[in-house]
């Protein structure tokens, strides 16, 4: 693959962990779990194959609103994480971002966010950006109320340092798994000229192949921006 047609930002939805446990009469607990491990190999992958920022929505605003047993599975899953992975991604030189409002997840959860965030920070080799608790349309209204309040017109590219998104590029990629052909509230400012690729995989056999063949996918398309064509 020619390394300049490798997208410097990739996002992914990382979706149908409990539709891959169902398959296998497990708990979607299971499926959650067997996700995680696959999200830590994944974004390794992603970025030996030269991806610059990975982008990973692990949890929306709305998937809040599930069953207490499975938010509190997902929280203590996202607690090992952050306490087996922080090290690692530093040793990586791999520089931890979490996205959302961290004011709607346990108050534990957000500490060890901003230790991972602040142990990892200036790591040269990428960014890992994890979703959590986040939604794109409150992205947006978060964005707008801040700039109301400071009385400040915006421009495009004003309005994107105000975005949890700051500082980052927009993808150019954004893969979704486990069959679903929606955004479901991701990054919904920042995909205007994203290319979509869509998976009928569910996330925990999302393999580092698949991720491939969306790569070979991606340095085939033409991005326009509604200019002409070659
Ligand atoms: C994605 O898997 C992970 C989260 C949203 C937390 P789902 O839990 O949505 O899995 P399905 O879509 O029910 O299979
Ligand atoms: C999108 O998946 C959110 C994440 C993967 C974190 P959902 O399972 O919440 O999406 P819908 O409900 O199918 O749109
Ligand atoms: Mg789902």
């Amino acid at each position: 693959m020619d390394g300049t047609q490798i997208p410097r930002h990739v996002a992914v939805i990382m979706d149908g962990n409990g539709r891959w446990a169902k398959k296998r009469l497990l708990p979607r607990g299971a499926g959650h779990r067997a996700g995680m491990e696959r999200m830590i190999a994944l974004s390794e992958h992603a970025f030996d194959r030269g991806v610059q920022y990975c982008t990973l929505f692990a949890l929306s605003t709305e998937n809040l609103l599930r069953p207490k047993e499975e938010l509190d599975g997902l929280f203590s899953l996202f607690r090992s994480y952050f306490q087996k992975n922080v090290l690692r991604l530093k040793e990586k030189k791999i520089t931890l971002r979490v996205i959302g409002d961290l004011s709607l997840l346990p108050s534990d959860i957000e500490t060890l966010v901003k230790c991972g965030e602040a142990e990892t920070a200036g790591g040269g080799r990428g960014t890992l950006t994890l979703a959590i608790g986040y939604g794109g349309r409150q992205d947006i209204l978060a964005a707008v109320n801040r700039a109301v309040r400071e009385g400040k017109e915006v421009t495009a590219e004003s309005f994107a340092h105000l975005l949890y998104t700051d500082g980052i590029p927009d993808p150019d990629l954004l893969i979704r798994t486990g069959k679903e052909l929606r955004l479901s509230n991701f990054l919904l400012w920042q995909c205007a000229y994203t290319e979509l690729y869509f998976t009928e995989k569910y996330f925990p056999d999302f393999s580092d192949k698949e991720f491939d063949k969306a790569l070979e996918a991606y340095a085939s398309r033409e991005r326009r921006y509604g200019k002409v064509g070659k």
